[in-house]
């Protein structure tokens, strides 16, 4: 969450570039094509029908494959680390992610968060093949962490001497101020084990889900937002955070990304959900970046 992901990225795109094999999957469409009974998983004519409302329907084994054409190439630390079954897994943790609202909501969510957490791990630059945007989930730990994330002067959460809390998983979960809520949320040491973050792909996941899903006032839930249920406070109304997939960034990231025009790891986030929202067949919403909203503790 709070590394520089782009850079990290840019630094390895020369030994990523070396061995990019593409992944001959079909699209998702396609898939759709040749086998037309799986349109069905996902239509509006289940909406009474709770047991397909959760993020399988959406996210069908066929469109992560498609959303995610690099994760498992040889030249991504996180080769066949976040494989489908543990997304699942853990989403059934959070039963209300992707669940909320109508069926073009549940998708906006989906693709928000997907995207999300494919900015924090992308193996992408500009001329990678399949473009930049199909190297999500390409890392599940901070290359040359500069710290250890530790911040010391939070005594609720305390760090553990000798464990470090840079970024893992999906979400590069940060600082021991995050490992330890997770952790107590979730049922692990998250301040004596955080190596777990990027060692077991069911926790790896459930950490992201977890903070998409957890409101850290006075930030909102990333979840309220995408679907509706956010109630800006008058500081909020003054600093113009409004709805929309920019204002996840600000949660995630908003003091290094926020209020800046043209930003580039914004512009790398909102391309990943351009993508991803087209590929699930959903337009992307209003308010796409943070450009101009001010971040969280600046107001
Ligand atoms: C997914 O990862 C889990 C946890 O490592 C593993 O048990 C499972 O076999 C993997 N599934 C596939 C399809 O690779
Ligand atoms: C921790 O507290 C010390 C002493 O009050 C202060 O100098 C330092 O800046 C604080 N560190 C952080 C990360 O807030």
């Amino acid at each position: 969450m709070a590394r520089p992901s782009l850079l990290v990225a840019l630094v390895l795109a020369a030994s990523l570039f070396v061995s990019n094999a593409g992944v001959a999957e079909a699209s998702w469409w396609r898939w759709d094509c040749f086998f037309p009974s799986r349109r069905h998983g996902g239509g509006d004519h289940d909406h009474h029908h709770p047991s397909r409302r959760g993020v399988a329907s959406i996210v069908t084994e066929d469109v992560y494959h498609s959303l995610f054409l690099h994760k498992d190439d040889a030249a991504c630390p996180a080769q066949n680390f976040y494989n489908y079954t543990a997304f699942l897994r853990a989403a059934a943790r959070f039963p209300g992610f992707a669940a909320a609202g109508d069926l073009a909501t549940r998708k906006r969510e989906a693709a928000a968060f997907l995207a999300q957490i494919s900015h924090e791990t992308t193996g992408g630059w500009a001329t990678a093949p399949d473009g930049p945007y199909a190297w999500g989930l390409c890392f599940k730990e901070e290359v040359s962490p500069p710290s250890d994330y530790c911040d010391a002067n939070n005594t609720q959460w305390p760090c553990v001497p000798g464990k470090s809390y840079h970024g893992r998983g999906p979400i590069q979960l940060s600082w021991n101020y995050n490992y330890g809520p997770a952790g107590k949320a979730l049922g692990f040491d998250g301040l004596g084990e955080p190596e777990l973050v990027a060692s077991d792909p069911y926790v790896a996941f459930e950490t992201a889900l977890w903070f998409w899903m957890t409101p850290q006032p006075p930030k909102p839930s990333c979840h309220d937002v995408m679907v509706g249920r956010y109630m800006p406070s008058d500081a909020d109304k003054a600093a113009n955070r409004v709805a929309g997939f920019g204002l996840t960034t600000n949660i995630i990231n908003g003091g290094l990304e926020c209020g800046i025009a043209d930003q580039p790891q914004v512009n790398d986030r909102v391309g990943y959900f351009r993508r991803y929202c087209d590929l699930l067949g959903v337009d992307v919403g209003d308010n796409l970046d943070c450009a101009n909203q001010k971040p969280y503790g600046s107001s």
